[in-house]
């Protein structure tokens, strides 16, 4: 654990494993605001999930404002800040209680959103759905140069039928660059069984032997899963949390109770 000031105080942070901090606020009554944005932004790119505890929670305006000032907000239709409430008869897989598989957040808008923002105005805990991230650095990082190579080759089109706030066709290639520190990224989302999943997500892959196509999706889907690249979130009330939507890959562990979770979540791109 180390420690932080700035002019609002001092900050304790306490890193998670196998990735992620904790920026923990003494008092409980502290304002994101407190802490310079590049610095929160700083800290951010080093752990690639940042939970904030002991700070005050924002009015629904005030939390899309806020995040503004880290870039612009993507605006869905249902406006900026999506609650996110397991509901009983859900036309997303999003809003049901089963798990959700990893992928990115915006991948079927205009631009990749750089961050996104939590604020969790309810949990109830020991029922599992906890958020689950994998951090792509990480298995990049660990893979040998012939499998890179390989990667190196692949672009996946994802297709989804427009169900709630999102839908249709895109290409992308499986390694980028990260924009801010430059580091290589996957852009992998896991393919939903349509037997399983309400709003079901088709991958084609291309660059590589079709024969090959099925085993890549699952090779990469194991991977991304390994304990060593993944952090998963329990939340409690109260938590604020920004993440890495460049870095990582996210998804839900299904709930094994009744709920009444309620997020709020806002992206910047
Ligand atoms: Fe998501």
């Amino acid at each position: 654990m180390t420690t932080s000031r700035s002019s609002a105080g001092t900050f304790r942070h306490i890193p998670l494993r196998p990735f992620g901090r904790v920026v923990e606020a003494p008092g409980g009554d502290a304002r994101i605001s407190d802490i310079p944005v590049d610095e929160l932004a700083r800290w951010t790119h080093e752990s690639r999930v940042l939970v904030l505890r002991g700070f005050r929670l924002l009015e629904t305006q005030e939390f899309a404002d806020y995040c503004r000032l880290w870039g612009e907000v993507l605006k869905w239709e249902p406006g900026e800040v999506i609650d996110l409430v397991v509901e009983e008869n859900p036309r997303n897989y999003l809003f049901a209680d089963g798990d959700v598989p990893f992928h990115w957040d915006g991948a079927f808008v205009e631009a990749d959103p750089r961050y996104f923002f939590f604020q969790c105005l309810e949990a109830t805990p020991g029922v599992g759905g906890e958020t689950v991230f994998s951090d792509t650095t990480a298995a990049y990082r660990d893979a040998d140069s012939d499998l890179r190579d390989v990667w190196s080759r692949i672009s996946i089109t994802y297709t989804t039928e427009k169900m709630v706030h999102y839908g249709g066709e895109i290409t992308e290639r499986l390694v980028a660059q990260h924009p801010s520190t430059g580091v290589p990224v996957l852009r992998f989302a896991e393919p939903l069984d349509p037997a399983v999943y309400k709003n079901p997500v088709q991958a084609a892959v291309h660059g590589i032997d079709g024969a090959m196509a099925e085993e890549f999706l699952a090779s990469m889907a194991e991977r991304l899963h390994r304990p060593e690249y993944c952090y998963a979130h329990d939340w409690r009330k109260g938590d604020i949390v920004i993440a890495d939507n460049i870095a990582l890959v996210h998804g839900r562990n299904a709930f094994s109770g009744p709920t009444n979770r309620h997020l709020q979540r806002v992206e910047v791109i």
